[in-house]
């Protein structure tokens, strides 16, 4: 590993402008579970779609479980080094940007300034209704989850409540994903972190930085689909990579 964290660094020295791509591996070490590696979420959680949340209270009750459960480990963990390392890196101004995949406020908790970040895939703290957008409290939700047994409903119109994340099916926010790919294009070092760069268009990022000259780095445990395509594969734990660096 050592002779690629060295490469690593080399890149990050060269680039005047780095930007940072994160996933679900980023909170791992902070004790929130990713989603595909072995005991990961998709292991626990069946996902539910948009359209499915839509039309199915049955669906809709699987996918609050899922929810509370993540709250819950969400609240009970603080942000770990490589959070704090890339607040350092946006805040000492080498990391231009920030997007992330993550719908923990992590990298906000961590020290990373809320302008710098791009959650391509929301927020999971917050709660919106569908029909009205009046904004629910997780807690809230979880009381009138209780109480009732049903999905919780929009106070003032009775409309569906929404995590403020994207689903799968759902379409993406067009301003932040256009946001994002203008913002790779600036890149000249685009570094990826604790993703394994299977969901699109967050996994197209890296390619449109490359086409648009810039240099493409991974930190990640495991392979990841796109490692053929990059300039340096450090494969590790990110703590201690980061640490390293
Ligand atoms: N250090 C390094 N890498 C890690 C660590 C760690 N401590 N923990 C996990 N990883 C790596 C795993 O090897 C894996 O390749 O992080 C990657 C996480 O991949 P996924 O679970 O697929 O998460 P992510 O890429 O963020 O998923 C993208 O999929 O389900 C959706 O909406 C969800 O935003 C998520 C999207």
């Amino acid at each position: 590993m050592s002779d690629r964290v060295e490469q690593l660094k080399v890149l990050l020295d060269e680039a005047q402008t780095v930007v940072i791509l994160t996933g679900a591996g980023i909170s791992t070490e902070s004790g929130v579970p990713d989603f595909r590696s072995p005991g990961g979420l998709w292991e626990k959680f069946r996902i539910v779609e948009y359209d499915e949340y839509l039309s199915s209270e049955e669906a809709r009750i699987e996918d609050w479980h899922r929810r509370f459960f993540m709250a819950d480990q969400i609240g009970q963990v603080e942000p770990n080094i490589g959070h704090t390392e890339i607040a350092k890196w946006i805040n000492n101004g080498k990391c231009t940007q920030l997007i992330t995949q993550n719908v923990d406020s992590l990298h906000l908790r961590g020290g990373a300034p809320q302008d710098k970040i791009i959650e391509i895939h929301g927020n999971a703290t917050t709660e919106s209704c569908i029909s009205c957008s009046e904004h629910h409290s997780i807690e809230l939700c979880r009381t009138l989850f209780e109480a009732t047994g049903e999905s919780p409903k929009c106070q003032s119109c009775d409309g569906l409540v929404k995590a403020d994340i994207v689903m799968f099916g759902e379409k993406m926010p067009v301003k932040k994903t256009a946001e994002a790919f203008k913002i790779a294009e600036t890149a000249d070092l685009f570094l990826a972190i604790g993703t394994s760069l299977v969901v699109n268009p967050a996994a197209g990022l890296p390619l449109h930085a490359k086409h648009n000259n810039a240099k493409f780095a991974i930190i990640n445990r495991d392979a990841t689909e796109l490692d053929n395509f990059a300039d340096c594969v450090v494969n590790g734990e990110i703590e201690e990579v980061m640490s390293a660096i």
